[in-house]
C-alpha cells in the first residue's frame, strides 16, 4: 500500500496537512471522523452523547476495517486521536499505509483547541489538564503504532508535509 496513516492527539492537525499532502502527491484525503458522521447522520458530540465514548470506538473498529477491506490505495487517511487506543485498531491502522506520528505539545493543543466545542473530550473545566492526563495516558499507544515520528508545534503545515516526504515510506 502506498498509502499515509496520519495519527495523533486532537489539534495536531490531522486533517489539515492530511489534505496539503494528498493535493501535493495527487492522492485522495479520507478522514475517518467525517465518514463515521457520514454514516452515522450524526456530528461526533451527538454520537458520543447518545452512545458513550464505546459507541464511538466501535464505530471507529468498523470503519477501520471496511477501510481495509476496500483495499484503496493513493490515498491519505486522518484519523481521530484517540483510535490508537485499541490494539485491534494499531493493527488496522498498519494494514491502511504508512503510519505517521504528528506528535505536539498540550501548550499548542490549548493555543488551537482552547475554545473548542466539538470535541467532547475536552469540554468543562481545566481543559490543560485534561489534555496532559490523555496524553500521558495515550503516549505509548501513540508511539507502537508509529512508523514515523514528526514533531508539529511551531511549524507550518507546508514545513510539516515536507518532512513527511523527505524520508521514503516504511512499508
Ligand atoms: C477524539 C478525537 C477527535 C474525535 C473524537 C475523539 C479523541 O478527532 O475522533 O472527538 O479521542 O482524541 P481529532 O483528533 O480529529 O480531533
Amino acid at each position: 500500500m502506498n498509502n499515509y496513516v496520519l495519527i495523533g492527539f486532537m489539534g495536531c492537525g490531522k486533517t489539515t496537512i492530511g489534505k496539503k499532502l494528498a493535493d501535493r502527491m495527487g492522492m485522495e484525503q479520507l478522514d475517518t471522523d467525517a465518514l463515521i458522521v457520514q454514516e452515522a447522520g450524526m456530528p461526533v458530540t451527538e454520537i458520543f452523547h447518545r452512545e458513550g465514548e464505546q459507541g464511538f470506538r466501535l464505530r471507529e473498529t468498523k470503519m477501520l476495517e471496511s477501510l481495509v477491506r476496500s483495499g484503496r490505495e493513493n490515498t491519505v487517511y486522518s484519523t481521530g486521536g484517540g483510535i490508537v487506543m485499541q490494539e485491534e485498531n494499531r493493527n488496522l491502522l498498519h494494514r491502511l499505509g504508512t503510519v505517521v506520528l504528528l506528535e505536539i505539545t498540550p501548550e499548542e493543543v490549548i493555543r488551537r483547541l482552547g475554545k473548542d466545542t466539538t470535541r467532547p473530550l475536552l469540554q468543562g473545566e481545566d481543559r490543560m489538564k485534561k489534555v496532559r492526563t490523555l496524553m500521558a495516558r495515550r503516549r505509548k499507544a501513540y508511539e507502537d503504532c508509529a512508523d514515523r515520528k514528526i514533531e508539529v508545534s511551531g511549524k507550518t503545515p507546508e514545513a510539516i508535509m515536507e518532512e513527511i516526504l523527505k524520508s521514503p515510506q516504511e512499508i
